[in-house]
């Protein structure tokens, strides 16, 4: 479950909310297109959204007949450090803020579970994702060669989370 409150006030009226098991077929078949040659399968996303280390969240923007998934992000929080588990929005309302606002989020939320620190993994060969990221405050502090499929490597980035106050 979520500890922090979810943010509002995001461009065109889009809204965060937590993922429910309800929305896993979706976020999985949205997951197979934004991830094409690392998309995680279906069961490891079942594991993952139901383990309590865990923390995910959709984002959805209002469409004909309602609001529609546009994107989702989850975390993984144990002791002193969390990880950026994924992040994803669609190619259709990339630029809006939405990454940025879920990346906040997961910081907000790993404080709140108690992490002073957070990590994620990113494709050397994704340069809009690793802008993001050090626009947000993260280094790189380590390079994993050849870890992706296909021989691409993986940066490691850290950011250090500010403490909530009890
Ligand atoms: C990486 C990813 C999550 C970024 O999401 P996003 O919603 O486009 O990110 P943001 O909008 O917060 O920031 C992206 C850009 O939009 C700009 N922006 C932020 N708010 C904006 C707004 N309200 N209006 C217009 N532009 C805005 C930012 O300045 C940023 O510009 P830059 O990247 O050219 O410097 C998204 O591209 C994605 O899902 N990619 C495919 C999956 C992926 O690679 N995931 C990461 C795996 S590690």
């Amino acid at each position: 479950m979520l500890l922090s409150p979810l943010p509002q006030g995001l461009a065109e009226g889009a809204r965060l909310r937590e993922l429910t098991l309800e929305d896993l077929p979706a976020v999985h078949a949205l997951e197979l297109k934004l991830f094409p040659q690392d998309a995680w399968p279906i069961d490891m996303f079942l594991a993952e959204v139901q383990h309590p280390s865990r923390g995910y969240l959709v984002l959805e923007v209002p469409g004909e007949g309602g609001y529609q998934l546009a994107g989702y992000a989850g975390l993984m929080s144990l002791g002193d450090t969390a990880d950026v588990q994924t992040i994803a929005v669609v190619p259709d309302q990339e630029g809006k803020g939405y990454g940025r606002a879920m990346l906040t989020y997961l910081a907000q939320e790993a404080s709140a579970r108690g992490a002073e620190q957070i990590l994620l993994e990113v494709r050397a060969d994704n340069p809009r994702a690793q802008r993001l990221y050090t626009r947000n405050g993260y280094q790189q502090i380590h390079t994993r060669r050849g870890y992706y499929p296909g021989g691409v490597d993986a940066l490691i980035m850290r950011a250090q989370l500010t403490p909530q106050n009890p």
